[in-house]
């Protein structure tokens, strides 16, 4: 049995982008490894939430997870600025991370050009938290998705350089996983990047989305020209809607659309329509369990109550190592 740690921050809802690109893996994953799951709220952190946005978010993220079918008996489920012995770890990892390869890292340099005014350390040293995050609890796969590789090389960097200082095999390597084996990235609605919340509400599809609003951004879905040859290569626009079929629609029904297009028939209304039913049917059940649990405080206290205790035991286990390790020892 492997050790499987993966996370999400909290922004606010989760999009099907998430579900599919993460946290399908996990409700898979809980019931064969020995599986760690938090709620990012630290690096949440580098975007300046209010207390309040903060607090909601994290309660969101959690009630999310839970309706979607994370079992806090099965796997552990927590909130990561209950567990002090990540920052710890943080903090010992930053003394060994040169300036040259953070700055390198594409989600850092996509900050600098995208948000100037706010180019944070917290922001520079993401991938360090990040490592301290999958092997404070010694893990080998973390699920994520396609836009998360380059940090988990940075977290393979981070623990074989701790290993190789202090001579010892501790830290285990970790890797991105998908049971699909391809990491997935699921294109957002506006044509161009992936489904995120950062590009705009409306380029993504929430977990929470009640059939009108689903319909609604899907109808706003960037599409193209109809194609006038058989057979054309498809633009990005209506890749992506394919690729958001593949997520949520029966093969008959991508097949059908996919005729229509290679002998020039379809009608983007069409598949619009039948994309959003597919992802409302889909939807439909984990939008009702949300309400549900959101409604439910003991079990959502009880569920971070024993995530709590149980991440805590396995972080300061390796935190008391690592320290010893470095040689924190006590004088007498
Ligand atoms: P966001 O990009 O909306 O801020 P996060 O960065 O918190 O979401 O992502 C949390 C997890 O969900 C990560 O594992 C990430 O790889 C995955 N993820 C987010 N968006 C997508 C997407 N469009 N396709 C695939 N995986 C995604
Ligand atoms: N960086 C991830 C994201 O933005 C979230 C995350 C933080 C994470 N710590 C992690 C994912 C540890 C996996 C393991 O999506």
């Amino acid at each position: 049995m492997e050790t499987v740690v993966s996370g999400i921050r909290s922004t606010g809802n989760l999009h099907l982008g998430n579900y599919f690109g993460a946290l399908k893996n996990f409700i898979q994953m809980q019931n064969e490894h020995n599986c760690y799951f938090f709620i990012a709220d630290l690096h949440s952190l580098t975007t300046h939430p209010t207390p309040g946005d903060l607090h909601k978010s994290v309660r969101t993220v959690l009630v999310e997870y839970l309706a979607a079918g994370l079992d806090p008996e099965k796997c552990t489920l927590y909130i990561q600025s209950d567990i002090p012995e990540i920052s710890e770890l943080y903090l010992f990892l930053n003394m060994n991370a040169y300036l040259g390869e953070l700055e390198r890292v594409a989600s850092f340099k996509e900050k600098v050009r995208s948000q100037p005014n706010n180019v944070n350390a917290g922001l520079l040293t993401y991938p360090v938290l990040m490592t301290a995050d999958i092997i404070i609890h010694k893990a080998s796969k973390v699920p994520v998705g396609k836009d998360q590789e380059q940090h988990l090389e940075m977290a393979r960097n981070f623990g074989n350089r701790f290993n190789r200082m202090y001579d010892v095999e501790y830290f285990p390597e970790p890797y991105a996983f998908n049971f699909g084996k391809e990491l997935i990235k699921v294109p957002g609605l506006d044509g161009k990047g992936k489904m995120s919340k950062s590009a705009g509400e409306n380029t993504a599809i929430f977990l929470s989305d009640e059939p009108e609003v689903i319909l609604k951004k899907i109808k706003k879905a960037v599409t193209d020209m109809t194609p006038e040859q058989a057979n054309s290569p498809k633009p990005d626009s209506i890749q992506n809607l394919f690729d958001l079929m593949s997520l949520v629609s029966a093969s008959d029904t991508i097949a059908h659309f996919e005729e229509t297009w290679n002998n020039c028939s379809i009608r983007y209304g069409d598949m619009k329509k039948q994309l959003a039913e597919d992802m409302n049917t889909f939807i439909t059940p984990i939008r009702e369990r949300i309400k549900e649990v959101d409604a439910d405080k003991d079990f959502i206290a009880k569920a971070v109550k024993i995530g709590e205790e149980k991440a805590r035991a396995s972080a300061s286990k390796t935190i008391q190592e690592v320290k010893e390790i470095i040689g924190f020892r006590k004088l007498y």
